[in-house]
């Protein structure tokens, strides 16, 4: 079986829900504490042994590039003024991944997007990112679901389970218990259902490993809306027996809804070690005035 030691990495999107934002930022760049949220998927992949990446982007998210190749006059003045220690956590990540930037010319969503980064797969198994979906956790969420992938070799999709007023906002997944294992066999996904009729409060929070049999399922997609998505492909996969599921270890973060967003910043402050204990104290103080 074929390691995973690849990730596609979908930041290609307008990122309309943040406007006006977003006209001059992605949205995958977005600050959490000092790191923009798209270095972190980038750390996860490092701590889950993928060595190479592939960013699907578009030609017009300047900045996407930015932070793959920095500023040449920024970095010729942190070397005359012996200040490179500032980007000592950046290079730590960088420099152990080879990252590749791919260009999605027409936003015709998640499934268009990945199709740009087939050659460059060259057909191996892959971990797929969403931009915007971030996972905390002590085993990082690639390493869980690739953990399952060397079991089994087939395609893992990570799920968390969430409050019934919320699962209309996700997958929901049809799941069926494995003797002796802690991951299921998934059959079907529901995109985004009605509450009552979610299958279940198993929600797909953005994170797979997916083989190549997924480029198959692209082929037969019919269009929503003018978009095709991954996730149509995956229930395909699934439907043909072809993937399991596995509950996160860990805190699922929704970094592409504005009010979600505010709080994962708020809780990584108040971890954060350089601002942590401050910001305790701001935030109690700010608490007994509310
Ligand atoms: C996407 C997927 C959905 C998943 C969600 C969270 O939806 O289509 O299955 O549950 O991400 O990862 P989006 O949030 O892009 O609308």
């Amino acid at each position: 079986m074929k390691k995973v030691k690849k990730a596609v990495i979908l930041v290609g999107g307008f990122g309309t829900r943040f406007l006006p934002a977003t006209l001059c930022t992605p949205k995958e760049l977005f600050p959490l504490v000092d790191k923009p949220i798209l270095f972190y998927h980038l750390k996860e992949c490092v701590d889950s042994g993928i060595t190479h990446v592939c960013l699907v982007s578009s030609e017009e998210k300047h900045s996407i590039n930015d932070l793959v190749n920095p500023n040449a006059k920024l970095i010729q003045r942190l070397k005359t003024q012996n200040k490179m220690a500032l980007l000592d956590s950046y290079y730590s990540v960088m420099n152990k991944l080879k990252i590749k930037i791919v260009y999605q010319k027409e936003q015709n969503g998640t499934a268009g997007a990945l199709a740009c980064a087939q050659d460059w797969l060259n057909g191996d198994p892959f971990v797929l990112y969403y931009g915007d979906d971030l996972i905390e956790a002590d085993v990082p969420a690639a390493k869980q679901i690739i953990d399952v992938y060397n079991q089994t070799g087939k395609s893992v999709c990570i799920l968390q389970k969430v409050k019934k007023e919320d699962i209309h906002k996700y997958g929901s997944a049809v799941l069926q218990k494995i003797k002796g294992k802690d991951y299921y066999n998934m059959s079907a996904i529901v995109e985004k259902p009605k509450t009552e009729e979610a299958p279940s409060l198993y929600a797909s929070i953005g994170r797979y490993v997916l083989t190549q049999e997924i480029f198959d399922e692209l082929d037969n997609l019919q269009a929503i809306n003018g978009e095709y998505y991954v996730t149509a492909a995956i229930n395909n996969l699934a439907e043909r027996g072809r993937m399991n599921a596995t509950v996160v270890c860990g805190t699922y973060h929704d970094c592409g809804n504005k009010l979600e967003f505010a709080k994962t910043i708020t809780e990584y402050m108040l971890k954060s070690e350089e601002f942590g204990q401050e910001y305790r104290k701001y935030i109690k103080n700010l608490a007994k005035k509310l």
